[in-house]
């Protein structure tokens, strides 16, 4: 990952939604509001100039992202019910009495900054790499931020998380959360994954959950997105954001147990697998 610049993934999915809010049907899955927070963030932050995010709108790029569903199956619209499975899981959570949200690798997503005024007795963490989360922060600035959301700025495989949010003076350890790590995890190595599962487990309090997503291991142990992964890996590697990790769905349970939380696949509401990506949930 190059940690100097902005993440080009984290634009990319916030462009696509951008787009999604032109799709016939998607109004129907993508969160309320989620098309029109995004634009406004992309523009206000300077991850993306207005003429981009106009195009991004446009309903002729909904052609230029389904052309590039032939590398990564069903991705496109993918992403919506991604954004869907999160946001579901983050007011289920709060609705059974959770009071901190923190969303890792957070990129340009709308989450916090959207459900952070509607709900001023929760409190909203992000964190992301300097470089994308400070634009973030400079959109958010510019937007208006809410006092219960808190964006920290931290290479998550550099410094430990446990370490981050116990120097944080408004993470609370014991409280019940709800942690998010949407489209990050096959970013990271395969150690830092590991930590990452346990180092969430021992900052949260009793009834916490954490829901992401993930990319299956193919026979090979890679990453499998099917007959164009091998072209998918020299890309993402090529754009400075390699996809390291990935895991069998049928040995997720145990992985999960082995790094303190168990697996939870009855607090998921739609469908587990959407495009390349699978979707989980494990509670503390
Ligand atoms: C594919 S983007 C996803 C962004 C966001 N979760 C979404 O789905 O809209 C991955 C994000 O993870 C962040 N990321 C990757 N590795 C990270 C690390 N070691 N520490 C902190 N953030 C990281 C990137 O900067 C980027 O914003």
């Amino acid at each position: 990952m190059k940690r100097n610049k902005p993440s080009m993934t984290a634009r990319k999915v916030a462009l696509n939604i951008v787009t999604l809010g032109s799709q016939p049907g998607m109004d129907t899955v993508l969160p309320h509001g989620i098309v029109d927070a995004t634009a406004r963030l992309l523009v206000a932050s300077g991850a993306a100039g207005e003429r981009t995010v106009r195009l991004a709108r446009s309903p002729r790029m909904i052609a230029v992202y389904e052309a590039f569903d032939w590398m990564l199956p069903g991705q496109f619209e993918a992403f919506a019910h991604r954004k869907a499975f999160c946001e579901q899981q983050v007011r289920d959570s709060i609705s059974s009495g959770a009071t901190q949200v923190l969303v890792l690798g957070a990129g340009y997503d709308t989450l916090c900054c959207r459900l952070a005024p509607e709900f001023p007795g929760v409190r909203f963490f992000e964190i992301d790499h300097s470089a994308t989360s400070s634009l973030k922060q400079k959109g958010i600035a510019a937007l208006g931020a809410s006092e219960n959301l808190h964006l920290i700025a931290e290479d998550l495989g550099e410094r430990e998380l446990s370490d981050v949010l116990r120097t944080n003076a408004n993470w609370d350890v014991t409280a019940q959360s709800v942690i998010l790590a949407e489209g990050l995890v096959m970013y990271l190595a395969t150690e830092a994954v590991q930590s990452l599962f346990r180092q969430c487990a021992a900052s949260v309090g009793q009834g916490s959950r954490i829901a992401f997503s993930y990319i299956p291991s193919g026979e090979d142990g890679r990453p499998d997105v099917g007959r164009w992964t091998g072209l998918m890996l020299w890309l993402q590697r090529v754009v400075g954001e390699p996809w390291l990790w990935s895991i069998r769905p049928e040995e997720l349970s145990s992985f999960l147990q082995q790094h303190g939380w168990r697996e939870a696949p009855e607090l998921i509401k739609g469908g587990n697998r959407y495009g390349v990506e699978f979707f989980a949930v494990a509670v503390v």
